[in-house]
């Protein structure tokens, strides 16, 4: 049987958008950001960023990740995963607020901008301010030879490919892994990690392109999830610790190509406020994977429905107690908590995707957004 495929179909493997096939792509994409970095029988990481600038980066006061939109929530899993392992203060700030509020910034301080175009405006202005003001710079991008990657001191491409979709799915994911990876790699050189977790980690972490072919592989649960909320015109994200982050991004997927009015919130936050937004009109997708807090965000789950909400309760594998509490459940593989955000992210990047196809709306070109914003 002959299969005939447009040049434009070829481009996108087949699939009918750059954004499916981004997401879809993340596995490989895994691979080539981990390649020639990690070596799990000899338990070691190699940045060459890290070992070319050891000294600076060691006797860093404190980190200060700049970036915006998906990138600036990457940035905030980044100061989770440095914070914990490498016991150093982390400031997490939207370029655009940074570069004009003459932040204090010294030459003990590592700024660690966070692009995937590597041509957001804001974010390399924020670079040009803190290198004046004489602080080390060091740059998480994609995009190869682009104007961040040029401006900063050193820094990790994430290496994940060209994202066309104007909906980051796949950098976001190479983001988090990097600075995974940097985490470990300065915690392991301040001896601020032993050595079982060290190992522990980097195992899992080796293993999470199957673990993430596992979840695509919810695709079709997913897509037929999106029918049931393709007309919704709200939206809320709930997760806590590693998972607040992601469902900020969660959101923000949602509002970006599906036009549904969405927030992200803290989940220990429902009840100083968005509580009230709860009714049977409101969807609710709740991180709620096994961790420390689970019992709270279980409890956070009883008192969405208490209020008739829907919810969609992303969980670990395993759990009995959420089926019989949440609408809708879609199981994780269990993982370390400060690896589930390369996971739990998938379904939210799908959920987003199913819906605005469901709706009929251009996915890869949604309304009123470019792909880089290299103007103020
Ligand atoms: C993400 O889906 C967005 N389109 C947008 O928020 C993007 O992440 C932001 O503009 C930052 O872009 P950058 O990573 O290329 O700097």
């Amino acid at each position: 049987e002959q299969v005939t495929l447009s040049l434009g179909q070829i481009e996108k493997g087949g699939y009918p958008h750059f954004m499916i096939k981004e997401i879809m792509d993340q596995p490989a994409c895994m691979m080539d950001c981990m390649r020639g970095r990690i070596n799990v029988e000899a338990s070691n990481i190699v940045l060459s960023a890290i070992i070319d600038n050891k000294d600076k980066l060691l006797s860093a006061r404190r980190f200060i990740i700049v970036a915006c939109g998906t990138s600036w929530h990457a940035g905030l899993i980044g100061k989770h995963l440095i914070e914990s392992f490498c016991r150093i203060p982390v400031e997490v700030e939207y370029a655009s607020e940074f570069r004009y509020r003459n932040p204090v910034v010294s030459e003990d301080d590592v700024v660690i901008a966070i692009s995937q175009s590597g041509e957001t405006a804001d974010t390399l202005a924020a670079v040009e301010l803190a290198k004046q003001k004489g602080a080390f710079i060091y740059g998480i991008c994609n995009a190869i030879g682009a104007s961040i990657p040029r401006a900063t001191h050193t820094g990790s491409y994430i290496h994940v490919g060209p994202e066309i979709g104007v909906a980051s799915t796949k950098a976001f994911t190479g983001q988090v892994a990097v600075l995974t990876m940097l985490a470990l790699t300065l915690a392991r050189e301040k001896g601020t990690i032993d050595e079982d977790t060290f190992r522990t980690v980097l195992k899992e972490f080796s293993r999470i392109p199957e673990q993430m072919q596992q979840v695509l592989a919810l695709n079709d649960k997913i897509a037929e999830l999106s029918k049931i909320f393709t007309y919704a015109h709200n939206f809320i994200y709930l997760g806590r610790g590693y998972s607040y982050p992601v469902a900020l991004e969660g959101a923000l997927k949602l509002k970006e190509i599906s036009y549904i009015h969405a927030e992200g919130y803290p989940a220990a936050e429902m009840k100083h406020g968005p509580i009230a937004l709860i009714d049977a009109e409101m969807p609710v997708v709740v991180l709620a994977t096994k961790n420390r807090l689970y019992e709270k965000v279980l409890s956070n789950v009883q008192e969405i429905k208490a209020r008739k909400g829907r919810v969609i309760a992303l969980i670990t594998e395993g759990d009995t107690v959420m089926p019989g509490i949440a609408d809708f459940c879609i199981e994780l593989p269990d993982l370390p908590e400060c690896l589930t955000p390369l996971i739990s992210t998938l379904p939210l990047q799908l959920l987003a995707y199913h819906i605005a196809v469901c709706k009929g709306l251009d996915v890869d070109q949604p309304r009123n957004l470019a792909k880089s914003v290299t103007v103020e």
